[in-house]
């Protein structure tokens, strides 16, 4: 069965289910009350005859005589006629008093007459049979007449029962108002269950609307469309499942977005580093082609074999780079972190590079405390260290280069400026890519030429939990600061 329709037929069920017992419930309690109703003005009647049509006389000999007042009780008789109300009196012992002529008599039973010895007024439904015959009536002239009546005890001073009123109307009154109530209830039902019937409609068509929209959604999702998003207003379980069908979507556009990037950078990286190969291969090419073919003079056979070792040499550099970087990133080389002294590595650095320099025309100096402790791995701090000074020989011409270190907050500071060429904002943003180079005309320079030395850099930096600024200033220079946290931070954040 369809949602919709089981959805309509457990509300329609739920709707008619309680109509019906609302209504048999409100049905008993007007039947009751208009019962009620009708007992209290027998009662009231009852009451009237007693106080105005029958008293109680006392003779000479001091004996009470009950006595009724005919003239009156006829009075009342024509009376309560038009109201379809018939009244009959008996004495104690169960004969009628009044009326002697035809009228309706109804029969007390034996139970009935111990309550009423007892005071009590006695209230019947329709169970009983009203006669219509004279007072002392045979089989056969009877009338059976549906009758709901009250007997009310008349008791004289001594509280001896003396009398028994009977007050009864017809049932059949009655029952026409309980017909009335009985058709409204019907209609009612039927309106209501028309109502329900629509109301279940829309609640049921509503919801299925809201699950077909998922269920669209769901199937543009599967045929690769992630740019959907279910409209929800947090109302219920349906609006939490497209809440998670919309973290859903964003989380596969989020993985497609970077399945695509990874693919470009991948592609990106195959381009590249075919490019920066083929320049050292051709070269080493076209030596090997010279020397096969006796193309090149004797005297330069050495300095060919000479320019192709160090083409090869820078082959196998840019290998080994691509390797280091890999390694790096995907987390395969373990830092062996330890506290030493920064000055003493720095000063070995600035022997090693004072040659390049010189050969910049470029002074290279070192400045700090006599002694500073920095926490790192010690030849991945090297690497950092070298690679970034190399650069500002590298892009520097008859300047000054300064290595300065310093302990920061809870870390050791090491700052290499230099006063080369500087690059723009735009260039700042792509160094730490692979193979960027600012400038292409920079290519092939005497020391770096990969473009993967500050790539290295950032990556050594984000595993020593440390950072790597750079301000630079076209024409002006370069200020690099790489900040070591110690080692109690370091602890901390691993
Ligand atoms: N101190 C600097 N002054 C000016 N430009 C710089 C400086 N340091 C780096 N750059 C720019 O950033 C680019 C990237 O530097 P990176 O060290 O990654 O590559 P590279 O030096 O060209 O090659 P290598 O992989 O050999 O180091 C450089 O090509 C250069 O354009
Ligand atoms: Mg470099």
């Amino acid at each position: 069965m369809k949602l919709i329709y089981q959805q309509m037929l457990a509300f329609f069920t739920i709707i008619v289910l309680l109509l019906t017992l609302l209504g048999i419930f409100f049905f008993q309690l007007t039947k009751s009350l208009i019962y009620e109703n009708a007992w209290n003005q027998l009662e009231g009647y009852a009451y009237s005859l007693k106080t105005d049509a029958m008293s109680e006389t006392q003779t000479s000999k001091g004996k009470v005589i009950f006595s009724l007042d005919s003239e009156k009780l006829q009075n009342y008789e024509l009376l309560l006629q038009n109201q379809e109300v018939h009244f009959t009196i008996y004495t104690s012992r169960n004969r009628v008093l009044y009326p002697q002529t035809m009228g309706f008599q109804s029969i007390i039973s034996k139970k009935d007459w111990r309550k009423l010895k007892k005071g009590n007024i006695i209230r019947r439904k329709n169970d009983l049979s009203w006669k219509r015959g004279p007072g002392d009536f045979k089989e056969g002239d009877r009338q059976q007449q549906k009758m709901t009546d009250i007997l009310a005890p008349c008791f004289d001073q001594q509280g001896d029962l003396v009398a028994v009123i009977s007050v009864g109307a017809k049932v059949s009154s009655l029952e026409e108002s309980f017909a009335k109530i009985q058709r409204s209830l019907i209609y009612m039902l039927l309106i209501s269950a028309a109502i329900g019937v629509a109301i279940s409609y829309l609640v049921a068509h509503y919801t299925t609307k809201r699950i077909r929209q998922l269920q669209r959604a769901t199937r543009q999702v599967a045929s690769g469309n992630f740019n959907i998003q279910i409209p929800n207003k947090d109302r219920d379980e349906i609006d939490d499942l497209a809440n998670d069908f919309n973290s859903m979507t964003f989380s596969l556009k989020k993985s497609e977005k970077e399945i695509k990037r990874q693919e470009e950078q991948r592609r990106q990286f195959m381009a590249d580093a075919a490019h920066e190969m083929r320049t050292p291969l051709t070269t080493i090419n076209g030596l090997l082609e010279g020397l096969a073919y006796d193309a090149i003079p004797e005297e330069s056979k050495a300095k060919s074999i000479e320019l192709m070792r160090n083409e090869t040499k820078r082959l196998i550099r840019l290998v080994n780079e691509n390797l280091d970087y890999e390694k790096i990133r995907s987390g395969q080389i373990l830092l062996k972190r330890q506290n030493f002294e920064a000055m003493h590595v720095l000063h070995n650095i600035q022997t090693q590079l004072r040659k390049k320099a010189q050969s910049a025309g470029d002074t290279l100096e070192v400045t700090g405390p006599n002694k500073l402790n920095v926490f790192a791995d010690y030849d991945r701090f090297v690497q950092v260290i070298f690679n970034v000074t190399q650069n500002a020989i590298q892009f520097t011409q008859n300047g000054n280069i300064q290595i300065s270190a310093e302990k920061g907050f809870e870390s050791t500071i090491f700052r290499i400026s230099d006063t080369g060429i500087g690059m723009t904002p735009e260039q700042l943003k792509n160094i730490w890519e692979r193979y960027y180079k600012a400038d292409a005309s920079r290519k092939n320079s005497k020391y770096g030429e990969s473009g993967l030395g500050l790539a290295i850099v950032q990556q050594l930096m984000q595993l020593h939990h440390g950072k790597v600024e750079v301000i630079s200033h076209p024409d002006q220079g370069t200020t690099f600061t790489l900040i070591f946290p110690d080692e109690k931070l370091t602890n901390d954040k691993v």
